[in-house]
């Protein structure tokens, strides 16, 4: 089956996508730290679990935590205990090592960490992954989806125990994506001679949208793999008002399956609705209602200039704004990735979200 309402979790679950598969497994041999990033549900989860599919891996899913204020080391710590608990059963070794970092307590295929100030250091957990792995001659990957969340943890600092990762665990590889591209760089600071990060090689793969030729052939391909025959007429139309993002061609498909004759319509409803819930999130998140201005305003003509943003803010105030406020919103909306800069212009690369924002209300 091509259309999942999950992430695909296998290398035949996915359609093309080879070269980042290729490129990812080389990266996780060979890489200390590989950045995968992309848009919202471009497929990002996905060729991470796909390639990575049989390795020995920890999974940990940040995005879990996108809705919440902070994160406590209490919570990174759980995330953490449940992959272990999984890889327990089959390697032994893995929990004799474990054992042996205090706050960590092993009773069979169960681990427990103490809570509070006896917890376990994550650098000491990683110590004893880094051991393992190191025994069995194989790298371990430690994959963190969503990764820019962490830099809401409160109480501890993550960036310290990356970097050591990366410069003296060598049979651990650190595989992070991001919805978010630029927060997730600023939350690295690989570029900060303050950060623990500095300086240190990141390869980064980018999973781009569908092209439309490739979008039309995934569904012509889903469809025929479940056995049902659609008109290329209404796959057309569907690209046209989905464009290249696989979540939303696939939920597309699972609709169309179902009834062909309302999926298009009720796709785009659904997914409009996504769109502009998670868009609102982020402007009362940063609690100005000039990102709404903003963003219609890339939405409307095809893009925006710096120049338009600027004319646009200040007639709609009727004061003078700062140089410096209109790139901050600009940039805001970029790392957040509902902006795309091509050139000189600023536009919404997803159609959904761009369709949404012509009569977006956000309420804050
Ligand atoms: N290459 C692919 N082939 C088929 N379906 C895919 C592919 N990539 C993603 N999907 C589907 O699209 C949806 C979103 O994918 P996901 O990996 O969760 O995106 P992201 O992590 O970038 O938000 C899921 O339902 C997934 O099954
Ligand atoms: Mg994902």
């Amino acid at each position: 089956m091509l259309f999942l309402d999950r992430p695909a979790e296998k290398p035949e679950e996915l359609f093309d996508r080879e070269e980042e598969l290729e490129r990812l497994r080389r990266a996780a041999e060979s890489r200390r730290l590989t950045l995968v990033v992309g848009m919202r549900r471009v497929g990002k989860t996905s060729v991470v679990k796909a390639g990575t599919y049989g390795m020995a891996r920890i999974y940990i899913d940040a995005r879990a935590f996108e809705e919440r204020p902070y994160i406590s080391y209490g919570d990174l710590l759980e995330a953490l205990r449940r992959e272990l608990r999984r890889l327990l059963p089959v390697h032994r070794r893995l929990g004799e090592l474990l054992a042996r970092v205090r706050g960590v307590s092993v009773a069979g295929v169960d681990v427990r960490f103490e809570a509070g100030r006896g917890a376990p250091s994550l650098s000491e957990l990683l110590q004893a992954l880094d051991e393992w792995a190191g025994g069995r001659g194989e790298k371990l990957l430690v994959i963190v989806d969503e990764a820019q969340e962490l830099v809401k943890l409160k109480g501890r600092q993550i960036l310290p125990v990356l970097g050591n990762a990366y410069d003296h665990l060598r049979n651990l590889s650190l595989v992070l994506t991001g919805s978010k591209a630029g927060l997730l760089l600023r939350f690295l600071r690989l570029e900060d001679s303050a950060s623990p990060l500095y300086g240190r090689y990141a390869e980064r793969i980018e999973i781009k949208p569908f092209t439309r030729e490739q979008a039309l052939e995934y569904l012509r391909e889903g469809f025929r793999r479940a056995g049902a025959s659609v008109e290329e007429r209404l796959l057309e139309a569907a690209v046209d008002a989905l464009g290249g993002v696989v979540g939303w061609l696939a939920y597309f498909g699972l609709n169309a399956l179902r009834d062909p004759a309302t999926a298009l319509e009720a796709t785009v409803e659904r997914a409009a609705e996504i769109a502009a819930g998670e868009f609102c999130n982020f402007v009362r998140y940063m609690g100005t209602r000039r990102y709404v201005s903003v963003a219609k305003l890339a939405a409307a003509a095809g893009g925006a200039r710096w120049s338009d943003v600027k004319r646009l803010l200040q007639a709609e105030e009727g004061r003078p704004i700062s140089d410096s406020e209109v790139t901050k919103l600009l940039r805001n909306l970029v790392d957040y990735g509902f902006l795309e800069k091509r050139g000189e212009l600023y536009a919404v690369p997803d159609p959904v979200l761009r369709r949404s924002l012509r009569d977006i209300q956000c309420l804050i």
